[in-house]
């Protein structure tokens, strides 16, 4: 095919080489070259441009990633030479190669994405892409928002809470009161993400905060964290509440399975409802968010909230910022400024 830019003869792989008890760290990952391979018939060659780095990659460093193979992620690319007359070079496309610079996909593998006026590609990767389906599924599909109701999120700072508030405002939700971990965090969670309340986790007990701010309880939970978190949504709880379980990032790297919640028969006594879910179930959704976001992205009434970190050589030390509450927004590593 003609107008193709030159096979880059090697590539760059982050490799997970050894398993962690407890916290992961820089150790457990190596950067590794290796050439790449001739490109086959009907696939394309992608430069990768943008990754996401998720709180679920923690749980596959405990088993579900194979030690020195490629990882997988959620990344956005461009095609930069092709056998497949479906992958044009020049465009762009989402699949699941993450963690390399470099990768060989077929037409099956990718979406291909047509960028859309106002809207920043990255949100394909955030607001708009699985994090962001996450928690418009949290809110239509298993919690069940209601116009008026009110509603506590964990981890209210990360990719997932930042899309579910601002959402949730959309929806008509009356207060969404989110938690994190610094006052910088609660301030911007308050001044621009639409949350009506935040609070810091550790400057007291979460049940005692909780009822303070919000004394009349909430109906809708979003739990991100489990935990002591889930323990203090369950005693907020007003009777007919529910609670969407999306993760619990508290016990990832923790070495004991946590004490709370305690208060689980309260669940019988408050007619409550808790449901987990797994996005990818509800792909279905996709076209469903993006239809209702994307005029919210470009009117400004959403904002695509995403901390990039730059450089590939820094996607490590990213994961790990993310896992320690170093983001705001959606954490992503994009290959350099203004791509
Ligand atoms: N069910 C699904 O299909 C699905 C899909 C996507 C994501 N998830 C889950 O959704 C949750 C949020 O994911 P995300 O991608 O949006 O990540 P994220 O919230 O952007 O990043 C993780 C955040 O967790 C917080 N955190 C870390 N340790 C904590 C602890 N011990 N207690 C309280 N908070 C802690 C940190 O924020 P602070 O600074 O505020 O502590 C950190 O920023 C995760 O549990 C993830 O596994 C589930």
């Amino acid at each position: 095919m003609s107008n193709q830019a030159a096979e880059p003869l090697y590539n760059v792989l982050v490799h997970q080489v050894s398993r962690p008890t407890g916290e992961p760290s820089p150790q457990h990952f190596q950067f590794v070259e290796e050439p790449l391979p001739a490109l086959a018939d009907g696939a394309a060659l992608v430069e990768n441009i943008h990754f996401s780095v998720d709180p679920y990659m923690r749980e596959c460093m405990d088993g579900d990633w194979e030690l020195n193979e490629a990882l997988e992620g959620r990344t956005l690319g461009r095609v930069i030479r092709s056998n497949s007359a479906e992958l044009l070079p020049g465009s762009w496309v989402l699949h699941r190669q993450g963690w390399r610079l470099y990768a060989h996909v077929v037409p099956e593998e990718v979406r291909v994405l047509v960028p859309v006026e106002g809207v920043p590609l990255t949100a394909w990767l955030s607001v708009l892409g699985g994090t962001g389906l996450t928690a418009w599924v949290a809110l239509t599909q298993i919690a069940g928002l209601q116009a008026g109701e009110s509603l506590y999120l964990s981890a209210a700072a990360g990719g997932v809470g930042t899309a579910a508030a601002q959402f949730a405002a959309l929806l008509g939700a009356r207060r969404i009161v989110g938690s994190t971990s610094n006052a910088r965090k609660a301030t911007i969670l308050t001044q621009r993400l639409g949350y009506t309340d935040a609070f810091v986790y550790q400057s007291g007990q979460i049940s005692a905060q909780l009822t303070e701010i919000i004394p009349q309880g909430i109906d809708i939970y979003l739990d991100n964290v489990g935990g002591e978190q889930l323990e203090a949504a369950i005693d907020a709880f007003r009777d007919n509440g529910r609670a969407a379980l999306i993760g619990a990032v508290a016990q990832y790297s923790a070495l004991h399975p946590p004490a709370a919640p305690r208060n689980l028969f309260d669940i019988v006594g408050k007619s409550l409802m808790l449901k987990g879910f797994l996005v990818r179930d509800y792909q279905h959704l996709q076209q469903e968010l993006e239809a209702f976001i994307i005029p919210h992205i470009q009117s400004g009434n959403v904002v695509v909230e995403e901390n990039i970190t730059f450089g590939f050589n820094n996607i490590v030390d990213a994961f790990l910022s993310m896992l320690n509450g170093g983001n705001i927004g959606k954490a992503l590593v994009s290959i350099e400024p203004g791509i």
